[in-house]
């Protein structure tokens, strides 16, 4: 019986995550990277927001993946390398598997602690693959590691979720670039990709600020990371949750916005926030369909084939990393 493989690349240590962490802070504009939403209780956080009646991306991802799967199969390689970027839970790939019978599976996150158990179940579930997690930041790029893959074989890099959307258009283009390189040169390779689609600014707005308000909770428990990674003394009750659409760039950008003037203080240094001032912590960029695919395209990505929902929400994209031979 096979079991795992694990590889742990080296993370940031402490004193450059404070470093990164101080300089966004004491910014004209403070912000911190969208990545610090993630500690444990962020993690389980945002898994409560899939299942929230406002935020309708996981399902109308589902829904593409249950009703076009059979589509998909004529494009997306049988048989290759899967490489999961964020895999989490690994539900979302492991539900593809049956369709896709990967002959490897190398889940990316950026810890293999956060992959273990999953993995671990995975593979009593699927005896005869080959499975891999693999902890590795891939928040500014992606490069995989000699041992994860390797040289031949298709490979299906997969990046469900529109979690493209939380890098800007330009860091979007310098990410997807390093993506087309990680797939490497066999023929067939490509990218499968979820992206959410522009739509009602309110819909939108809905979906970043819910009744429950479970999403202003993952934002706001952001304050309580950044005081275990930074020493920063932040009282999460002075802070508030604001989501907005902002149009001219096509995003949801969630902020933290101060309840009252305050200062916060850390060893060696402090910032005074005035009433109302704002900590940018998310983008959450909606695209068009043309415009996400001539994105890929300037990635070096060839021209596949994308998938809506009925109401075109949400798009799945195949991005073929070259053009099929004729
Ligand atoms: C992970 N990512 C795609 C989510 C999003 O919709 O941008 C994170 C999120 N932020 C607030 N709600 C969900």
């Amino acid at each position: 019986m096979r079991t795992p493989r694990f590889l742990q690349l080296r993370r940031d240590d402490q004193a450059a995550v404070r470093a990164e962490l101080l300089r966004g802070l004491t910014a004209p504009a403070a912000t911190t990277s969208p990545k610090y939403l993630y500690d444990a209780l962020g993690s389980r956080l945002f898994e409560a927001i899939t299942e929230l009646p406002e935020y309708d991306l996981t399902r109308n991802e589902a829904a593409i993946f249950a009703a076009r799967a059979e589509a998909m199969s004529a494009r997306v390689p049988g048989g290759a390398t899967w490489i999961d970027l964020g895999a989490g839970n690994c539900c979302k790939a492991a539900r593809l598997f049956p369709r896709f019978a990967p002959r490897r599976y190398v889940a990316v996150d950026i810890a293999v602690d956060f992959l273990q158990s999953a993995l671990e179940t995975l593979q009593r579930q699927h005896p005869e693959l080959e499975i891999v997690g693999l902890g590795l930041d891939f928040s500014t790029r992606l490069e995989l590691p000699a041992g994860a893959v390797d040289a031949d074989g298709a490979r299906v890099l997969f990046y469900p979720g529109s979690s493209i959307g939380n890098f800007t258009p330009a860091e979007a283009q310098v990410f997807l670039r390093s993506v087309h390189a990680a797939c490497g040169t066999a023929a067939g390779s490509g990218l499968l990709i979820g992206v959410d689609l522009v739509r009602d600014a309110a819909a939108l707005e809905a979906a970043y600020d819910d009744a429950l308000g479970v999403t202003a909770a993952f934002n706001r428990n952001l304050l309580l990371h950044v005081n275990r990674l930074a020493g920063t003394d932040f009282a999460v009750r002075d802070w508030s949750h604001v989501a907005v659409f902002n149009a001219a760039r096509s995003r949801i950008e969630m902020h933290l916005q101060a309840r009252r003037d305050l200062t916060v203080r850390w060893a060696g240094g402090e910032r005074a926030f005035a009433a109302g001032e704002r900590i940018h912590t998310e983008n959450s960029c909606k695209w068009t369909l043309p415009d996400f695919e001539a994105l890929l395209t300037q990635a070096g990505f060839a021209r596949g084939e994308s998938w809506t929902d009925d109401a075109r929400r949400f798009a799945v994209v195949w991005a073929p990393a070259a053009a099929a031979p004729r």
